[in-house]
């Protein structure tokens, strides 16, 4: 595939300090790990931080130490969400999504999808925010999504389409000492001194030379933030006057998707063009709850529904060139003045 809709970026940096990491006599569950933890913490100016090997892992960690039976999430988001929460023995209930923003409301977990932080619902105070998308993102009243002013815990995923990444690996910050206790020792086999074993705990630890990336493409965060934007921007000037549904803008966000919604008569073409011309066809995110383990049913979120056979994903990552991005508007343009097929014609 010529364009994913999603790359990480490695550099020679990048590459020196993980190749030095390794030489190391300690690979996993030293200083470096802490280290990472710490510049999280500050960069989103929250009190703690615990890295982990995954962003699912992270929410799983913040679901396991949150004091509730229950969440409400968005039926518009990755299956981790859902999955972290019953991992933790929490209800999860689903709800539709805003026709605007793409996200929902009224949730107890926001996710900011995107990269565009979410707004505070007036019923809820958040439990979790599911942040893999965000890091780097800015509310309206200029904090940063991680400092969980709103919430209890924040979770962060560093796969290799996020911000920042480590591989696999993820990141929770909390400003709650208890919580922060417990996720660490969630993450040890429920050690929360040496040899003493006081609660239930899996092994969820993250790698020094994981961390040495993360911290080396910590780094690198304003340069991608910058890229990012640029190119979000330069789409806006480009699909101006294209007959689709560009996303709104947030000028605080971490533009880690450039989600677009196309005519429901075109999107099978669009596709196919896309296919065709080596980019890639990615929706994010088909409907959970018409999923075959949520039941299948359709009919039950219709705004969400709609939303998922409209969706498409253009590429968006810091490598991508202007090259790259008149590419794909040419294509997209092709696809859409195309004659729409008729089925059975
Ligand atoms: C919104 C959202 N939440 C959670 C996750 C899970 O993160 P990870 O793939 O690092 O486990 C992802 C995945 O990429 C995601 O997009």
């Amino acid at each position: 595939m010529k364009l994913p809709y999603a790359r990480q970026s490695i550099n020679h940096v990048d590459i020196r300090a993980v190749t030095k990491a390794l030489s190391r006599p300690v690979i996993t569950r030293g200083p470096i790990v802490e280290r990472f933890e710490r510049a999280i913490a500050e960069y989103v100016g929250a009190r703690y931080a615990v890295a982990c090997s995954s962003g699912t892992a992270a929410l799983c960690l913040a679901f396991s130490a949150l004091d509730r039976e229950s969440i409400v999430t968005t039926t518009n988001t990755c299956a981790a969400t859902v999955m972290a929460a019953l991992s933790a023995d929490l209800e999860a209930h689903l709800v539709d999504i805003e026709p605007d923003t793409w996200q929902s409301l009224d949730v107890t977990v926001p996710v900011h999808l995107m990269g565009h932080p979410s707004v505070l619902s007036l019923i809820f105070d958040w439990q979790v925010e599911d942040a893999a998308h965000a890091l780097g993102a800015k509310f309206d009243d200029g904090f940063m999504v991680g400092s969980c002013k709103n919430s209890k815990a924040t979770c962060f995923s560093f796969h290799p389409s996020k911000t920042i990444t480590t591989g696999e690996g993820g990141m929770v910050t909390t400003n709650d000492q208890g919580m922060w206790e417990d996720m660490k020792a969630l993450k040890d086999y429920g050690r929360y001194k040496p040899n003493s074993h006081e609660s239930f705990g899996l092994n969820y630890h993250m790698t020094e030379f994981q961390a040495v990336l993360g911290l080396s493409q910590l780094a690198r965060i304003n340069e991608f933030l910058d890229k990012r934007r640029e190119l979000a921007t330069r789409y806006f000037a480009k699909l101006d006057g294209f007959p689709i549904t560009l996303p709104l803008w947030h000028d605080g966000s971490s533009w880690h998707l450039f989600l677009v919604r196309i005519p429901q008569e075109k999107r099978k073409e669009v596709g196919k063009a896309f296919e065709k011309a080596g980019i890639q066809n990615q929706v994010l995110y088909r409907c959970l709850h018409t999923m075959p383990f949520w039941g299948g049913k359709e009919g039950q979120f219709p705004e969400a529904e709609a939303y998922e056979k409209e969706c498409i994903a253009l590429p968006l990552y810091p490598d991508l060139t202007s090259e790259d991005q008149d590419y794909v508007a040419n294509v997209l343009e092709g696809a859409l003045e195309e004659k729409t097929t008729v089925s059975g014609a």
